[in-house]
């Protein structure tokens, strides 16, 4: 689980009732929204005997711990400790507090590296939120699978003939191109001469004989997007950003931002239960395949020609940059 990055905890309207428990990368945490109207991340475990803090409630002090109500203010500090009779003498006790932004209705935090221990950077913006003519919405699902297996998913186009089998692409399957380009700590694929898919949602998004631009793009730590253009008014978008809870558990936060003019209104009924529908096919098929990993072992993967981008998101995730590899040129049959 890659650290040194932002990670989504939460969107902002689930702080609404009080403080949510997460874990990011291995840790826990408890986010709230103080009472200066702040979102806030501390180490979900009371410094005094370790009730998890996100079971306490938020007061004007900050985060009271439901135990024995030691109240504890966003930078980690403790700001009251009830029963005892010198108030100012708790300021000295903290725990863990972490950096916190909220923007575009998502609480990003900082999980911290040994090399990166403050932000070096903002978190990145889900492109084209809010904008004139655009519309979105996002799905959050919890996949029992590692940050990596659901990259890898969600940028792949052959199992989608399989697990998503009639709802996606149709049968027939047609040779297509894709050149692959990669950087510093990204990859990507765009298809070359990619027609409307062949299912009765292609059909009711792209018009007969329209140009389709597809790109598919993975970026480090975990975050994946898949453009589709079939022209200015007409386009739209996936981002997923997988926040790592721990090697079997990922939780994903999936914005699909998109322009169908006149019809925005319209598609958005069609298209947010169609969406949610193929995530709940992948929830499953990563479900079971962590399941079959735990019976027969750590992956052992085989990376085939057909994978497209996988064996390169894998490198990035090893470290390995892909600035300076030249752009490379595949065919598929999808
Ligand atoms: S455990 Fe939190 S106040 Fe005692
Ligand atoms: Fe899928």
């Amino acid at each position: 689980m890659l650290r040194g990055h932002w990670y989504i905890a939460c969107r902002s309207q689930q702080l609404a009732k009080g403080p949510l428990a997460r874990t990011i990368a291995g840790e826990a945490l408890a986010i709230f929204r103080g009472p200066d109207g702040n979102a806030a991340a501390l180490i979900d475990r009371c410094a005094h005997r370790n009730l998890a803090l996100s079971r306490g409630k938020v007061t004007a002090g900050g985060l009271r711990c439901a135990y024995h109500g030691w109240t504890w203010g966003a930078d980690g500090h403790c700001t009251r400790i009830p029963s005892a009779c010198e108030p100012d003498a708790c300021r000295a006790i903290r725990v863990k507090a972490y950096p916190v932004r909220e923007q575009q209705g998502f609480v990003w935090v900082w999980m911290a590296s040994a090399e990166k221990a403050e932000p070096d950077r903002e978190p990145p913006l889900f492109p084209w939120l809010g904008e004139p003519g655009w519309r979105h919405f996002v799905m959050e699902r919890v996949f029992e699978a590692d940050a990596f297996h659901c990259v890898e998913n969600f940028l792949d186009v052959p199992h989608t003939a399989h697990v998503h089998r009639g709802l996606f692409r149709g049968e027939e399957s047609k040779e297509i191109e894709l050149e692959i380009t990669g950087g510093e700590d990204w990859i990507e694929a765009e298809f070359i001469g990619e027609e409307r898919m062949d299912s009765w949602i292609g059909k009711l998004l792209v018009p007969a004989g329209s140009a389709v631009r597809h790109v598919d793009r993975f970026q480090l730590p975990y975050v994946t997007r898949v453009d589709y253009r079939m022209s200015e008014k007409r386009q739209y978008v996936v981002m997923s950003q997988c926040t790592p809870e721990s090697p079997e558990r990922t939780r994903v936060f999936t914005y699909l931002g998109f322009r169908f003019e006149p019809l925005g209104g319209l598609i958005k009924l069609i298209f947010q239960p169609f969406a949610g529908a193929i995530l709940n096919q992948d929830v499953e098929i990563l479900r079971q395949q962590t399941e079959d990993l735990r019976r027969t072992g750590a992956a052992r993967f085989l990376y085939h020609e057909t994978d497209a981008i996988a064996r390169g998101i894998r490198d990035l995730l090893d470290g390995k940059s892909l600035a300076g590899r030249a752009p490379e040129r595949k065919r598929l049959k999808v």
